[in-house]
């Protein structure tokens, strides 16, 4: 489950546990009834979750911010820089999750997740729609 190097691991390492993160309790306890060692592992989180609110009971918004605000990670084809921790604070944006660039138990790195979230409405890899389209 907590491969060397992935994300996981590394907060094992700093002393943190399975739990840590998966504190949904209740939902939990329902996800494991009758589950056995010798049960099919689940490839996703579909009766559990781990929103934002619990990586910023570590984590500070604001610091991370700081601390990517030299990032290029996210540039588009026209040269256009933002920070991956101060997206444009619309709709579109403020619904996307730390889990949706930071893959907890997997070798993606968030820059590869990252890029791919953009473009999934982001088309042509250019950021501003009204480079194209006018008015929106
Ligand atoms: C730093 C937070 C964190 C820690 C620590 C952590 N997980 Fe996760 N886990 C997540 C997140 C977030 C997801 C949702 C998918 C993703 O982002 O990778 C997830 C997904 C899962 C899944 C669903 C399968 C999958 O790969 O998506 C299982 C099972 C799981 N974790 C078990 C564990 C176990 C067991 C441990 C301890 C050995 C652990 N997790 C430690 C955050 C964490
Ligand atoms: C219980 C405290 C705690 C929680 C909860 C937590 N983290 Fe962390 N996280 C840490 C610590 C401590 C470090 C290591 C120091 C650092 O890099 O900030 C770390 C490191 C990281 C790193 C850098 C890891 C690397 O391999 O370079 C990422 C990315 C990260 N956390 C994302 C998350 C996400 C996303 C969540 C929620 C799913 C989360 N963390 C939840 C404490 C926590
Ligand atoms: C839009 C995608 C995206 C979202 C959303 C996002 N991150 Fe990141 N994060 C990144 C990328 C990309 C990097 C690496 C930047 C680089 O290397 O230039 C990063 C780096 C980090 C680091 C390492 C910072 C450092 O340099 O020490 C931590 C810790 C982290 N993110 C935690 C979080 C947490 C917690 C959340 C949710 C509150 C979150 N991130 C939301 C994309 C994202
Ligand atoms: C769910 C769809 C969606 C995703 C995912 C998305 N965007 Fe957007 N983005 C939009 C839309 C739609 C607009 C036009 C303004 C608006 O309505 O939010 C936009 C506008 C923008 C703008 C221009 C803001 C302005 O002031 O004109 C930037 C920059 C941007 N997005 C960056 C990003 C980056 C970087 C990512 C990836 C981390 C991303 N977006 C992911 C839908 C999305
Ligand atoms: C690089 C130029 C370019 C940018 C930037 C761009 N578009 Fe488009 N868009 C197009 C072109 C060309 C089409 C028509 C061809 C096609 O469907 O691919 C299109 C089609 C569309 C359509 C479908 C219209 C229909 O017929 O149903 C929508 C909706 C749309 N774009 C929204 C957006 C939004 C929202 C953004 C910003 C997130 C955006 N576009 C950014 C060029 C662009």
């Amino acid at each position: 489950m907590t491969m060397a190097g992935y994300p996981a691991a590394t907060h094992e390492a700093e002393g943190e546990t399975c739990a840590s993160c998966h504190a949904d309790n209740a939902a939990l306890a329902s996800a494991h009834e009758g589950a056995l060692p010798s049960s099919t592992m689940p490839k996703r989180l579909t009766k559990t979750k781990v929103d934002d609110t619990l990586c910023l009971a570590c984590h500070d918004q604001e610091e991370l911010a700081e601390k990517t605000a030299a990032s290029t990670v996210l540039a588009d084809s026209q040269g256009l820089v933002e920070n991956p921790h101060a997206l444009p604070e619309t709709e579109n944006h403020t619904a996307i999750a730390c889990s949706d660039c930071h893959k907890m138990h997997s070798p993606e790195t968030a820059a590869e997740t990252a890029k791919a979230k953009c473009l999934s409405c982001h088309h042509e890899n250019v950021f501003e729609c009204n480079t194209c389209h006018e008015e929106m």
